[in-house]
């Protein structure tokens, strides 16, 4: 298991290119299923989580093609004959997106079988809305051994209110809707970009939306859709992550090809701390010299402030003079990172959703676990700042949705290094040398 050795202190400099946002690459990966022509998808991030829905999709049928070279991040895929409209268990319990196929498998194949992520029962957390959604789509559903089982003939238009903002919820419901007979009204929707990214690639198939990007989308259904060619959004979650980090190092860093409207809410809560950013059309500068202050800071859907950045924001608030309260207020139990951060010598008090963080703190290294991606995020950041070399284990977190972070780090100066197995595999049988 590969771990990060990073050595805390240098302020970071230069330029930070982003790459292609997985949570905009996933739902496009997933729309290819709608069609039986070819989807060329560009800007995808090379991420664990991009190779685990390329592994899924071609488990059914799917000829996805990874682009190599200067194409490398160049995806086609084409879905003409689908042999298994099913996710099998050993792909969603490794990613949760992987539930993104459900409405489009249903809409095509008039049939998906998708296992339930690991622990989780209808009803519960975290598919229920899907679930309901595509119910109100005419899809008889049932649950046979851990897979939730999806049939119709054809789905038709329906009305769907979400009980709560869900992301890939929309996104799955969206899709479906495509190819339902008659129109779709979907209220309390998803306003993320990643859904406004979907909208326009399933447009350029041939699918007739309205609204998407605001909380009411309308989709009228049609008989089929086509081939298109997509260029994925860039990632705002990594580009957050880079500018926090520019800002703790107290660093001077232009984080390129990014959409600066997509991180309002964390540029300006950065603001408001104290950090100075300056912004044009692709690219965001962050000038982290000076003391910080402390502010507030709640998660909200978009466009409020990202959960997906909380973990990080907190690590940022631990060089803050005084106590910032974070409130988490979309997942339940998101604070994995704080008795890390503690080990590193923080000062962070959870009740239930909130957490405060009392600052400044003079940082120093340990050896740390990473429990999710965000969270090993923020130990990255935090192991910037400490005194002395900080050992970040299980960073396969980290790898499903950071594109070669490292690389991208110590392109701006900063001392990390990955580290592998110590010792070569032991081989069961002896090895002959010739
Ligand atoms: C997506 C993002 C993830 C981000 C999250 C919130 C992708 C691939 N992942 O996850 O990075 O952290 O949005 O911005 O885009 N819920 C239910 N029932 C459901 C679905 C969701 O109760 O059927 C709850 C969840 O438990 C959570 C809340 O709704 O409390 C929001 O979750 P949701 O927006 O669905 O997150 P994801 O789409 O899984």
């Amino acid at each position: 298991m590969d771990k990060f050795v990073i050595r805390g202190g240098n302020p970071l400099l230069g330029t930070i290119r982003i790459s292609g946002a997985k949570n905009a690459a996933l739902p496009a990966m997933a729309a290819a299923l709608l069609t039986d022509e070819q989807v060329i998808l560009e800007n995808i991030p090379q991420v664990r989580d991009i190779e685990t829905e390329r592994r899924l999709l071609a488990s059914m049928g799917a000829e996805v093609e990874l682009g190599y070279g200067r194409a490398q991040h160049r995806t086609t895929i084409r879905c003409a004959h689908l042999v298994a409209p099913e996710a099998a268990y050993e792909l969603v319990k490794t990613m949760r997106a992987s539930t993104l196929v459900l409405g489009p498998l249903v809409a095509r194949c008039g049939m998906a079988r998708v296992s339930l992520p690991g622990g989780c029962a209808i009803g519960a957390r975290p598919i229920d809305l899907h679930i309901k959604g595509l119910e109100q789509l005419g899809a008889k559903i049932s649950q046979e051994h851990g897979y939730v089982v999806a049939r119709a003939d054809r789905l038709r238009g329906g009305h769907v209110v979400f009980d709560k903002i869900t992301v890939t919820g929309t996104e799955d419901l969206l899709m479906a809707a495509t190819l339902a007979d008659g129109e779709t009204l979907m209220e309390n929707c998803a306003r993320e970009p990643e859904v406004g990214d979907l909208a326009s690639l399933l447009i350029k198939m041939g699918a007739n939306i309205e609204g998407a990007g605001t909380s009411t989308i309308r989709v009228k259904g049609v008989q089929r859709l086509h081939g298109a060619r997509h260029r994925i959004i860039p990632d705002r979650i990594e580009a957050g992550t880079f500018i926090v980090a520019a800002a703790m190092t107290g660093g001077d860093v232009n984080v390129t090809g990014c959409d600066p409207e997509h991180l309002a809410a964390l540029l300006n809560k950065l603001q408001e701390v104290g950090v100075k950013v300056r912004h044009n059309g692709e690219s965001v500068r962050v000038m982290g010299d000076g003391e910080f202050k402390p502010s507030d800071m709640s998660t909200e859907e978009y466009p409020g402030f990202p959960t997906d950045m909380q973990a990080q924001y907190m690590a940022l608030a631990t060089q803050a003079e005084g106590a910032s309260v974070i409130t988490e207020n979309i997942f339940e139990n998101r604070f994995m990172h704080a008795q890390e951060l503690v080990r590193m010598g923080a000062n962070i008090k959870i009740e239930g959703r909130r957490a405060t963080v009392r600052g400044k703190t003079q940082l120093s290294a340990a050896a740390v676990l990473a429990s999710d991606l965000r969270a090993s995020a923020s130990l990255v950041l935090a192991a910037l700042v400490a005194q002395g070399e900080t050992i970040v284990d299980r960073v396969y977190h980290i790898d499903r949705g950071y594109e070669h972070i490292e690389e991208k780090l110590r392109g701006v100066g900063a001392e990390i290094k990955r580290i592998g197995e110590m010792f070569p595999k032991r081989l069961s049988t002896p090895a002959v040398l010739v």
